[in-house]
């Protein structure tokens, strides 16, 4: 302690106040892995099929910069993202290399498409309207619109339907300030090779068909999510899009696929304080679990405005020291109480894993919080700091 003689008592401050930086709570992201997954994904498709990287929601709150940085040093050039603001501030986070391209998903708001114009980015369209006021808008600033046109083959979510694509598509060609750089459409349940699945690349094949048919020309097709990547090789078309596939999970927790993908993400936490508490003591708010006998609780600085979700409550496991814990207690904004039994090597600073490659999977969380992976890794907060690792997580 430095010398204090000649200052009057008062409180005791520590020397080293800025000696440990490390946040609480963070998410290791391993690089490594997010390029095993993608290794994974080209060993079905073949190593030359193009690949979209779905790089929407922060890259499912992996960071989107850095995952499109990695998955372009690994030759991915097409990514796809939620929406033109999306697109915006990715290219504003990261210089894309210059042949890597950027398509929308949301059906575009007349006001916003400039934007697409200014900033580089694929439009999707699935009506007339737009066709009309994307052209006006393209022709006005002397440039080329890129779009692809989205057919709801059944999702029913965004997109032409088949009985009206062909007239889009004749709209499109004949707008001579858009440029058509592919046609899509989006499974409801390609986990499911057969049944919905089938019928609706039947529907989509059918309109692209008669696209090529007509015009002679042959235009980028693509269909296949994660789901139908593993289930239905004939609806990989000209390229696939996996999102949940290269973070390491599984588009159904339940039943994943036999793809060897792993964790990107690993979501953890400090254990900042140990108590023991006596049979009967109960835990949290509402008092939802009681102590069966004299046990020892660890508090973990993590809770649901960090992304553990509160669903969690009495369900989840966590990992500590490579032993797992029940979670207890209803989970609390910034805290999650963990009950470690007679356990006596746990300590205040030790690291908690509450999903990833030292714990539990996101997909198991998931089932135990009654969702699904991909909400939970698109949950983890702003608050929670995401490191970036090279080389095996854990080293
Ligand atoms: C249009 C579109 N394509 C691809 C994906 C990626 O899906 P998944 O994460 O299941 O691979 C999504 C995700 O919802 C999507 O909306």
């Amino acid at each position: 302690m430095a010398a204090r003689s000649g200052l009057a008592a008062g409180p005791i401050i520590p020397e080293t106040v800025t000696a440990d930086l490390h946040h609480l709570s963070e998410a290791v992201i391993s690089i490594d892995n997010l390029l095993h997954n993608l290794a994974c994904i080209r060993e079905i498709t073949g190593s030359t099929h193009r690949i979209m990287g779905i790089v929407k929601a922060n890259a499912y709150g992996h960071g989107a910069p850095e995952v499109t940085a990695a998955l372009e040093s690994a030759g991915v050039r097409d990514f796809g993202v939620a929406n033109v603001h999306e697109a915006i501030e990715l290219r504003q986070a990261h210089r894309l290399q210059g042949d890597s391209r950027l398509l929308a998903f949301a059906a575009p708001l007349p006001q916003h498409i400039g934007l697409y114009l200014e900033h580089g980015v694929e439009m999707t369209l699935c009506d007339l309207a737009s066709i009309e006021s994307a052209s006006a808008i393209a022709a006005a600033g002397g440039g080329m619109l890129r779009v692809q046109v989205k057919v709801d083959t059944g999702m029913g979510r965004l997109g032409v339907s088949p009985a009206d694509a062909a007239a889009l598509l004749d709209a499109v060609d004949r707008a001579p300030n858009l440029e058509l750089a592919g046609i899509y459409t989006h499974f409801a349940e390609g986990h499911d090779a057969n049944g919905f699945t089938a019928i609706q690349l039947e529907r989509f094949l059918a309109v692209t068909g008669e696209y090529e048919r007509k015009t002679g020309r042959r235009v980028l097709k693509h269909a296949a999510s994660s789901g139908a990547i593993v289930s239905k090789p004939s609806a990989h078309l000209d390229m696939v899009r996996p999102g949940i596939l290269l973070y390491g999970c599984h588009p159904v927790d339940s039943n994943p696929t036999p793809l060897p993908v792993k964790p990107v993400m690993q979501f953890q936490s400090t254990v900042i304080f140990v108590k023991e508490v006596p049979e009967g003591a109960t835990v949290s708010y509402n008092r939802t679990w009681a102590a069966p006998g004299p046990r020892r609780i660890a508090t973990v600085a993590a809770g649901y405005a960090d992304g553990f979700h509160r669903a969690l409550t009495n369900r989840a496991k966590v990992s500590i020291g490579g032993r797992t814990f029940d979670q207890i207690g209803t989970v609390t904004m910034d805290q999650i109480m963990v009950d470690l039994g007679e356990d006596r090597t746990v300590q205040p600073g030790d690291t908690a894993v509450l999903f990833g490659w030292d714990g539990p999977s996101a997909g198991q969380q998931a089932l135990a919080a009654g969702t699904i992976s991909y909400e939970l890794l698109c949950s983890v907060s702003r608050r929670v700091p995401r490191l970036f690792r090279n080389g095996s997580p854990r080293s």
